[in-house]
């Protein structure tokens, strides 16, 4: 009798912001994993697999997202990854901070994390997991120092902080509340990545001295944490927020 060879199934994955940093290298990371990568971005930046599917969307148009995310549910029937990692960041100074800015940081920071969330719960089929990894960061824990920029005018804003404190609080919430639904969400806090073409010489070194190790974060240190918090395997961590910052927080 013919052995029936059964197809392999890639995993499903939505990563916001996938055109950044950190959305780029969580995409290629993922569809080094096998997963099939839905990277949601206002501006498109190309990655080379067909595996890869961007989708131009601001998700902080709640109907846009929402309905995005339906229409992969019946393409797709199982989502089994989300990344919520777009976020916006204004570094002029609190006294310059307009309402746009604060509107826009709280829309696309953390409300649209809710409504990516919220659309992600309505459509889950419990049979399945779904593991949610949202991205704060260690400004959602302390305040920057800002005796280590090098123009107070250019540090990262209060909006800013505010909106982390509250990815970190609503991973916590879904956590406890999406647990019967068999959806898992955790987050990673990175410490400062390193950008040598938007930072001084002068600042790493200030930054680099605040952190026990050293250094600051590059993006390999948050690979393993990535590839824990989405495996199928790991389903007794929920609500946590792992912070990856060589121990800038813990002094
Ligand atoms: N870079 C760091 O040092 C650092 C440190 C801690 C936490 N973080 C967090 O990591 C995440 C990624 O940061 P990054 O450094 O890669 O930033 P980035 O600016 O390189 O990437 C963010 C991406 O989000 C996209 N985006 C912005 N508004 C959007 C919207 N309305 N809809 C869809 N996409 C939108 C941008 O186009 C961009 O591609 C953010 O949540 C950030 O707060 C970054």
């Amino acid at each position: 009798m013919k052995k029936k060879i059964k197809k392999k199934n890639n995993r499903i994955a939505i990563i916001t912001g996938s055109s950044g940093l950190i959305g780029n290298f969580a995409s290629q990371l993922f569809l080094n994993q096998n997963f099939i990568v839905y990277g949601l971005d206002v501006k498109e930046k190309k990655i080379k697999s067909n595996k890869f599917k961007f989708k131009k969307i601001d998700i902080s148009n709640f109907d846009k997202t929402k309905n995005f995310i339906s229409s992969l549910y019946k393409k797709h029937q199982q989502i089994d990854l989300v990344i919520n990692n777009a976020a916006v960041s204004f570094k002029s100074s609190y006294l310059k901070r307009t309402p746009k800015e604060l509107k826009d940081t709280i829309n696309i920071n953390l409300l649209g994390v809710i409504n990516i969330i919220n659309s992600i719960a309505k459509n889950h089929n419990k049979k399945n997991v779904c593991k949610i990894i949202n991205i704060g960061s260690i400004y959602g824990i302390r305040s920057p120092d800002f005796n280590i920029y090098d123009n107070i005018n250019k540090t990262n804003s209060e909006i800013y902080g505010a909106s982390k404190s509250g990815v970190i609080q609503l991973t916590k919430y879904y956590a406890t509340a999406l647990a019967k639904n068999n959806i898992i969400v955790n987050c990673i806090s990175p410490g400062g990545l390193k950008d040598i073409k938007n930072q001084s010489k002068k600042f790493i070194n200030s930054y680099s001295k605040k952190v026990p190790l050293k250094r600051m974060t590059e993006l390999e240190d948050l690979k393993m944490a990535f590839l824990y918090f989405a495996d199928k395997r790991t389903l007794y961590t929920t609500g946590q927020n792992l912070i990856i910052d060589g121990g800038f927080t813990i002094c």
